[in-house]
């Protein structure tokens, strides 16, 4: 099925985060708090916690999607097993459906082991030279991290006072920093706040930019959004333009563990970036779910309905206590605690509940990806109990 454009429906350092949190429930490891660096043992210990523990934890952490992958794909998964033992073998028609889903051809798709491959390979083939990715912050970190990694710069401009990407601020960087910036990144709708970037702003930024500095357009929360002023950027890719839209299965397709993204792009990008593209880091699995979950539309749409279902009504409860909360379109949300969430983020895992981790400036915000009913269930008695104390 083709996405149409106008489309209204719709971690790296993972292991070092995982190992973060579960460190500070007490798995061994004083670890760091999540995101505030993560060091070898750490990393070392993510996936070693006992399964039953893993599995008594709420995880409102990750932006996860609570459900696990539709039957369709998890029967697709099933049947490329007996292709475990192959190199080159058929890929399910993973990158055709891609290609389909948002008219273009195969050659403007790139595969990566999650969205966060492709971001990487946009760093590596953009920061050289030592050039510098302009972005806000608090914003998705990995772009930051991989651009750290590469000894390249990061200009990160704060969000505006109402939590919203300005963009006026993003060409005026990209401007007073010309020629060394390597390429703009811009998360929409954005980690952690769940704000969109409405599609005007998006074309004011294309339209400012300079021709030749791209723009990586990070849509992992795509499917959830329902306000109408949003519009994926895949159409600025067809008309050429220096444009990267990155995908991920994680989200809406539940396939966080799998590690499936992708990204689109003009051919002219895509040669550019096709040196560090590793094509055997998908893995077969992943691939034919991949093709299984485009293609099972009204298991993807269940799911997000009864996702959103969830945040509107996790939300409005905390609105009742009063607290607000910024209006998302994802599968998260930030809820103003009005102290410092540090301790609150410790309340909860008291509670076996793991919740984001502290987004410095939002020093004040805890952002909580949406679980299943019981589990917000589960969240709501928590926080009403852990902000009475
Ligand atoms: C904005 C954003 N981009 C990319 C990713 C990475 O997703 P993936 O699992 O596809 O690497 C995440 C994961 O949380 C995210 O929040």
């Amino acid at each position: 099925m083709k996405e149409s454009n106008g489309n209204k429906i719709s971690r790296r350092r993972f292991a070092g985060g995982m190992a973060a949190i579960l460190g500070g429930l007490g798995f061994g490891m004083n670890g760091p708090v999540l995101g505030q660096g993560v060091d070898p043992k750490s990393r070392a210990a993510a996936g070693r916690v006992p399964m039953s523990e893993y599995d008594a934890l709420a995880k409102l952490c990750f932006n996860e999607n609570p459900y696990g992958p539709p039957a369709s794909v998890q029967e697709a998964m099933t049947h490329a097993f007996k292709y475990a033992n192959r190199y080159m073998c058929p890929d399910g028609g993973i990158v055709d459906a891609i290609a389909a889903l948002h008219g273009v051809g195969p050659e403007h798709v790139l595969l990566g082991a999650g969205s966060t491959e492709i971001l990487d390979i946009v760093g590596t083939t953009f920061l050289a030279d030592h050039k510098k990715v302009v972005s806000v912050e608090p914003t998705f970190g990995s772009v930051y991290e991989h651009a750290t990694g590469l000894q390249a710069e990061a200009i990160r401009l704060p969000l505006r006072a109402d939590a919203q990407q300005d963009i006026p601020a993003i060409l005026k960087a990209v401007t007073d920093n010309h020629p060394h910036v390597g390429f703009v990144y811009l998360c929409n709708p954005n980690n952690p706040t769940g704000a969109i970037v409405p599609k005007n702003e998006v074309k004011q930024l294309l339209d400012g930019l300079p021709p030749e500095v791209p723009v990586l357009i990070d849509e992992a929360y795509h499917h959830f959004v329902e306000d109408p002023a949003y519009a994926t950027s895949v159409p600025y890719v067809l008309e050429g333009r220096p444009v990267i839209v990155a995908r991920t299965f994680s989200k809406i397709a539940a396939l966080a563990g799998m590690r499936l993204g992708y990204g689109i792009a003009p051919t002219s990008l895509i040669q550019k970036m096709e040196p560090y593209v590793d094509n055997m880091s998908v893995n077969i699995l992943a691939k034919w779910g991949g093709a299984a979950a485009l293609k099972d539309t009204e298991g993807l749409n269940r799911v997000r309905n009864d996702i959103l279902q969830t945040r509107k009504k996790t939300t409005s409860a905390l609105t009742a206590l009063g607290y607000a909360v910024i209006p998302s379109e994802t599968n998260f949300f930030m809820v103003n605690l009005r102290q410092n969430a540090r301790p609150v983020i410790h309340g909860f895992r008291q509670h076996g509940i793991l919740v984001g981790r502290p987004f410095p400036p939002m020093d004040d915000y805890l952002r909580v990806s949406v679980g299943t009913p019981a589990e917000m269930e589960r969240f709501l008695a928590a926080f009403e109990s852990i902000m009475k104390t």
